[in-house]
Order: C-alpha cells, then structure tokens, then sequence
C-alpha cells in the first residue's frame, strides 16, 4: 500500500495546567505509541494553549480510520485539514510530541515559518505547517519535547507569553 501524509490542526480545549499538560502529553502519546506499533504510523503533534498542530504518515486507509476516532476525541474541536498526499518516504520518524511555547529559540522558529513570532497555524502555509512540525522533531528535549521510546516523561510547565 502506498504511503500518505496528513496534516491538520485544530483548537486546543484542554486547561492546561503543569499537571494536566504532563498527562495529557503522556495519554496521548502512548495512544500514539500503542497505535504505530499495531499500524505502522508515525507522525508529530505540536500544540500550545490554543491549538493543535498534527503530521500522521502510514497508509491512507490506516489514516483515515484514525482521523475518525481523532475527530471525536472531547479535548480537541475545528479540526482543519491542512494537507493530505501521497509522499514517497516517512518525513517523520516514531512519534514526537512537542510544546509550543515561548523562548527565545522558539520564536525565532515561529518567525522563520509564519508571519508572527507566534505559534499559529491560522496563519500558516500547508509548506511551513510541515516544516515546523519537522523542525519541531529536531529538537532537543529541552524544549519540551517528548518522543516515543524514551524513558519517562519531560517535565513540562506552561510558558508565560
Ligand atoms: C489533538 C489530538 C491528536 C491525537 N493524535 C493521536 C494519534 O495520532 N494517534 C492515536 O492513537 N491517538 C491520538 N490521539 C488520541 C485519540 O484521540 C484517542 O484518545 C486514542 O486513539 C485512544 O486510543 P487508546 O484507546 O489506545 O488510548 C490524539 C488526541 C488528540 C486530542
């Protein structure tokens, strides 16, 4: 079966407190975990406060299926689909979940891919949306970043704008 790629975001609906962040992160990604081993996804989920910003590759079937479940999950609404394709080879390897907060290091990101040095996919090209995301997996975990297969869990805290 061909490979595809799927991009959306959509509106973050959980308060995020330091605790509900870290749990959330932790949920989410096992469920993620879980589900590669059983169907070879793999993809990257940004989010901050306001939004989520999502990559899935795997076959479109397999997709489309999780797109389903996804879309009904309560922490989550206004899900927009930014791009789906057929590519050749994963972009992404495992999973990584990553925060999109405010640092020096951080905005400049935002700044190399959206208007504003803000985490904003509204704002953002399907092209820089991907990038971002693959940026996002190229960081260390000092950025808040969490990937699928290491030991425990970052320590995560909200960032004052
Ligand atoms: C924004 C967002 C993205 C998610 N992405 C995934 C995903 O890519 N893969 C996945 O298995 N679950 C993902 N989840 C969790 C699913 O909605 C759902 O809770 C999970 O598939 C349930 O799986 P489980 O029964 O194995 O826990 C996501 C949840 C949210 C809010």
């Amino acid at each position: 079966m061909p490979l595809s790629q799927i991009v959306f975001y959509s509106r973050n609906l959980v308060k995020l407190t330091g605790g509900s962040m870290r749990d959330m992160v932790r949920d989410i990604l096992a469920s993620c975990s879980r589900y590669d081993r059983a169907s070879g996804m793999t993809g990257a989920l940004v989010f901050n406060e306001d939004f989520f910003l999502q990559a899935m590759e795997g076959e479109a079937s397999t997709i489309s299926e999780q797109l389903w479940t996804l879309a009904a999950d309560s922490r989550h609404s206004g899900m927009v689909l930014v791009s789906a394709a057929p590519v050749q080879q994963r972009s992404l390897g495992g999973w990584t979940v990553g925060y999109a907060g405010r640092s020096e290091a951080l905005n400049a990101l935002y700044l190399q891919y959206g208007p504003t040095a803000k985490f904003d996919p509204t704002e953002m090209s399907a092209t820089s949306i991907i990038a971002l995301l693959r940026a996002f997996t190229e960081l260390d975990a000092s950025h808040f970043v969490q990937r699928s297969g290491q030991p425990g869990i970052v320590p995560m805290k909200p960032v004052a704008p």
